[in-house]
């Protein structure tokens, strides 16, 4: 598994928001959902978006892309609604014993 990376305090991202962060040089957008945290790619497979800058939707654990709308099942990466068609990277996140909050890159990630 690639290695684990310190990216911020866990209550520096309150339940129902977001933050972008870079791993190795990859934008990744951190999600709070309800003190659940969720790591995916920040930049939308659809176009050049920031999905961190996107409309997070509790009740469907998803963002919404601010640029043209395709949701993104934040457990999955999955697109829910087009236009986007191609998932995004789903990325390792928890929180440690001293409430750090650490990212590992998925496998497949640049
Ligand atoms: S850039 Fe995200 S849906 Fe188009």
């Amino acid at each position: 598994m690639a290695s684990w990376i310190d990216v911020a305090r866990a209550t520096d991202i309150p339940p129902g928001h977001a933050a972008r962060v870079e791993v190795d040089g990859v934008p990744i957008a951190i999600f709070n959902v309800e003190g659940d945290f969720y790591a995916l790619d920040d930049t939308c497979s659809h176009a050049e978006a920031s999905l961190s800058e996107g409309d997070l939707d509790p009740d469907r654990c998803a963002i919404e892309c601010p640029l043209h709308g395709s949701c993104f099942d934040l457990r999955t990466g999955e697109p829910l609604t087009l236009p986007a068609v191609e998932p995004v990277r789903v990325h390792h996140v928890e929180v440690d014993a001293d409430g750090v909050l650490r990212v590992a890159l998925a496998e497949d990630a640049a």
